[in-house]
C-alpha cells in the first residue's frame, strides 16, 4: 500500500467523462450503503465489480470528486482497518466477497466483511438507509429519502427546479434530527458511540460540500436525488471547484442539536449517554473520535501483525492519527469477529 501523489489538476471539470459511462452493476458486483462508492462503481472510477484497493478509493475520489488526499485517505484507512483486508489491499463496497480472503490466520474471524456489516463504521440514523435492527442497512429506502425530502420541501432554498428544491444547512440540521429522533424511537439497539454521530453528523455535509454542482454550488433535489437513489453523476455536473477538505457544517449542524450526545438505548428504550473519552483523549472532538475508533472499531489483533501486513496497518492507523489532532496515539484494541 502506497499513499499515492496528490492531482495536479484540482479545479471543477465536467464528470464523469466518456471514458466513465454508467453500467448498471451485474448480479455478482458488490455494491452497499454508500452512494458515493456506489456511483464511482457504478462509472468505473473504481472497479466495477465493487472490490476496490487503497489506492484506487483515493485516486477514483480525488478525480470524480475532488477530494482532498488527505481527506480521501483518511476514509480510506479507517473502512480498510475496520471492514477490508489491508493485508491483500481488498476492500468491498457491499458485503462478503469470494475476491477479499480473510485476514491471514483469519485474526478477526473467518470472512471479511466488506463496508455494508454493521458496527464498526456502518450505523445507525442513516439518511436513506434503515437501521440494521429493523430493517436493511444496505440498499436505498425510498420512504426514508421521502422523509429527508419533507425536510427539504419545510427548510430549502428555492432553486432552478422551483421553490424549496435547493439543500441548506437548515434542511440537513432537520434531517438529522428527525433521522436520530426516529431511529432512537423504532430501534430498541439504537446506537451512536462519538464515531457514529460524528459520521451522521459529516455524511450529511457531503451533500453540500461534495455532491453540489461545482459550477453553481447548488445542491439541488435532482442533483442529490441522482446520487442517493440511482447511484449515477446527474447531466451536466461538474466536481467542485477546488479540493474538499473538511467542512464547517458538521459542526453547525452538532451545535444546533446540543440534545444529541454519544450514547446508546439501554434494555428499556431509554437513551442513554456514553461516558466521555478517557484522558487526554478528551482534548477534542477528533481525538475523542479517533480514539473511539482504534479502541472500540479496528480490530485489536491488527496490533501485533508483521512484515508488509504490519507495513500496511502501519500506514492506515498513521494516517487517522495525523488527522487526529490527539497527541498520544492509540493501538488497535476493538473487538475481533464482529
Ligand atoms: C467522495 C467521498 C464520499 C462521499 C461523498 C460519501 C458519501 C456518503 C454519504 C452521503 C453517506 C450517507 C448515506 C446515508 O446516510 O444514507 C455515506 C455512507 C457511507 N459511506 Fe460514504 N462517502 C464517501 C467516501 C466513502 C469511502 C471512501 C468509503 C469506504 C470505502 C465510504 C463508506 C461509507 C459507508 C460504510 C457508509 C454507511 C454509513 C452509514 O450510514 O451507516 N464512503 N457516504
Amino acid at each position: 500500500m502506497v499513499l499515492p501523489p496528490r492531482q495536479t489538476e484540482t479545479g471543477t471539470k465536467r464528470v464523469p467523462d466518456a471514458d466513465h459511462p454508467f453500467i448498471a452493476p451485474g448480479p455478482n458486483d458488490m455494491r452497499g450503503p454508500c452512494p458515493a462508492m456506489n456511483t464511482l462503481a457504478n462509472h468505473g472510477y473504481i472497479s466495477r465489480n465493487g472490490i476496490t484497493s487503497f489506492e484506487e478509493i483515493i485516486l477514483g475520489t480525488e478525480e470524480a470528486f475532488n477530494l482532498n488526499r488527505d481527506m480521501a485517505s483518511n476514509m480510506a484507512a479507517i473502512n480498510m482497518l475496520t471492514r477490508g483486508n489491508p493485508f491483500v489491499n481488498k476492500i468491498s463496497i457491499g458485503g462478503v466477497s469470494p475476491f477479499v480472503p480473510p485476514l491471514p490466520g483469519k485474526i478477526d474471524g473467518p470472512e471479511t466483511q466488506g463496508i455494508a456489516k454493521h458496527g464498526r463504521f456502518e450505523g445507525d440514523a442513516s439518511m436513506t438507509r434503515s437501521d440494521v435492527h429493523i430493517g436493511d442497512n444496505r440498499n436505498f429506502n425510498q420512504t426514508l429519502w421521502d422523509m429527508d425530502l419533507e425536510q427539504l420541501v419545510k427548510f430549502g432554498d428555492d432553486g432552478p427546479d422551483g421553490p424549496a428544491t435547493v439543500f441548506n444547512v437548515q434542511t440537513l440540521i432537520e434531517m438529522a434530527r428527525q433521522n436520530l429522533e426516529s431511529d432512537q424511537v423504532l430501534d430498541p439497539e439504537f446506537a451512536i458511540p462519538i464515531r457514529r454521530l460524528n459520521l451522521v453528523f459529516g455524511a450529511q455535509s457531503l451533500i453540500m460540500s461534495v455532491f453540489a454542482n461545482g459550477t453553481t454550488q447548488q445542491a439541488t433535489k435532482h442533483i442529490i436525488t441522482s446520487f442517493f437513489m440511482n447511484q449515477t453523476f446527474p447531466e451536466n455536473w461538474f466536481r467542485a471547484a477546488s479540493p474538499v477538505l473538511g467542512s464547517p457544517i458538521p459542526a453547525q449542524i452538532a451545535a444546533a442539536l446540543p440534545e444529541w450526545v454519544p450514547g446508546h438505548n439501554d434494555e428499556n428504550g431509554v437513551f442513554v449517554a456514553d461516558p466521555p473519552a478517557p484522558a487526554p483523549f478528551n482534548s477534542s472532538g477528533g481525538c475523542a473520535n479517533y480514539w473511539d475508533n482504534l479502541s472500540n472499531a479496528v480490530p485489536g489483533t491488527l496490533a501485533n501483525v508483521t512484515g508488509i501486513f504490519k507495513q500496511n496497518v502501519d500506514l492506515l492507523t498513521g494516517i487517522l492519527f495525523n488527522a487526529s489532532s490527539c497527541a498520544e496515539s492509540v493501538a488497535p484494541a476493538g473487538p475481533t469477529n464482529v
